[in-house]
């Protein structure tokens, strides 16, 4: 190994967002990106797998990391220009996100009001493009810096070469594995634009009278309808919505209204449309489905739960069989969002 102190059978345990009791054979906090190049040039790193963990929210472990796990601590915010009305903004890849969007509100800089409230950190963000209420976060991101590990060095890539899509970017494909990511660059707006279309912000900010809503406004009504619709990982382990929401051939849409009229159906490009997967397991009969210590929420159908003691295997196997038979029920292919190590 390098002179980086790293620990030997680390509980993951508080590392994931599921409370999945494993280990990693060798686990280094990494908190500066110095760090990086020296580690990866060193011989006695190059014999063993490794891994790169963020906040641990968008992983299933199915059993103990046999490798060394890199954690992204590293920290830090900058601004980098600020013009009459936007602000160019870099945030650290080991920075909480919802502490990060608390911070940006604190500024009065807008953007990411909408995201409030994801677990995760602003490296992991731009993997899977991540997306609430009606914003992406590719709607603000400017540019990222990551260690290129085949290389060994610095890249930064712009919007474009991210290749975002729905939960879903060139890290997720054909990049896969190659990049540690460092800083984010995000482009916000001391002028925003409030977004309220999207789902129940506009019932919520009518009820508590606000006609006018800050973007700390949209902020607390996408926290109040989060927490009331989907488990806290402190208390019930989870990883947000453990499948995408599948797009499929508008053709096929018909059929399926004539037999459920009330699916709601959603645009998603020039001959398809996206389907809620949520509705989809629900009415599938999975919504509150419990076996042993894991399930399906009793709220959002799309969340996988441990409700403590449970295991990543138990978890894949309860999802391949919700994919099995919402396939022979609608005939649509629920594609899992989460990682499966
Ligand atoms: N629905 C059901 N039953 C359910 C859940 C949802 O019928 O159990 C229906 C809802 O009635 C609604 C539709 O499905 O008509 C969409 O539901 P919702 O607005 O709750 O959002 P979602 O599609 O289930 C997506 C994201 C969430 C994000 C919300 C809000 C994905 C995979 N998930 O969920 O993201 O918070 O929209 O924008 O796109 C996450 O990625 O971890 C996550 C939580």
């Amino acid at each position: 190994m390098t002179g980086l102190s790293h620990t030997q059978n680390q509980s993951l345990k508080s590392f994931n967002t599921f409370g999945f009791d494993v280990v990693a054979l060798q686990y280094l906090p990494i908190e500066s990106p110095e760090d990086l190049p020296v580690l990866f040039q060193a011989e006695s790193f190059k014999k063993q797998p490794f891994g790169i963990l963020g906040g641990g929210s968008n992983i299933t472990f199915t059993q103990d990391f046999q490798g060394l796990l890199l954690h992204n601590k590293i920290l830090g915010k900058k601004i980098i220009d600020q013009s009459n009305d936007t602000i160019l903004v870099e945030f650290g890849g080991g920075e909480n996100w919802h502490e990060t969007v608390l911070y940006t509100l604190e500024n009065g800089w807008g953007g990411l009001e909408n995201l409030s409230l994801i677990p995760g950190t602003v490296g992991a963000c731009p993997i899977q493009n991540i997306g609430a209420y009606g914003v992406e976060i590719k709607d603000c991101f400017h540019s990222l810096t990551a260690f290129h590990i085949p290389s060994g060095e610095f890249h930064v890539l712009n919007k474009e070469a991210c290749g975002f899509g729905y939960r879903d970017s060139v890290f997720k494909r054909e990049k896969k594995g190659q990049y540690f990511i460092t800083a984010v660059q995000f482009r916000l707006s001391t002028h925003p634009e409030i977004r309220t279309q999207y789902g129940d912000i506009q019932a919520t900010l009518d009820g508590w009278g606000i006609a006018e809503p800050s973007i700390r406004d949209i902020s607390n009504a996408v926290i109040h309808i989060r927490q009331s619709k989907l488990p806290n990982p402190a208390e019930i382990g989870n990883c947000g919505s453990f499948f995408k929401n599948p797009v499929v051939s508008s053709d096929i849409i018909p059929a399926l209204l004539a037999q459920y009229p009330d699916l709601k159906t959603f645009p998603a490009g020039e001959g398809f449309t996206k389907v809620p997967a949520g509705w989809l397991i629900e009415k599938g009969g999975w919504k509150g489905y419990r076996r042993d210590n894991i399930g399906v929420h009793a709220k959002q159908a799309l969340v996988l739960v441990n409700y403590g003691g449970g295991t990543g295997a138990q978890i894949i196997a309860l999802a391949k069989e919700i994919q099995a038979d919402i396939f022979q029920k609608f005939g649509i292919e629920l594609e899992m969002e989460v990682n499966a190590w």
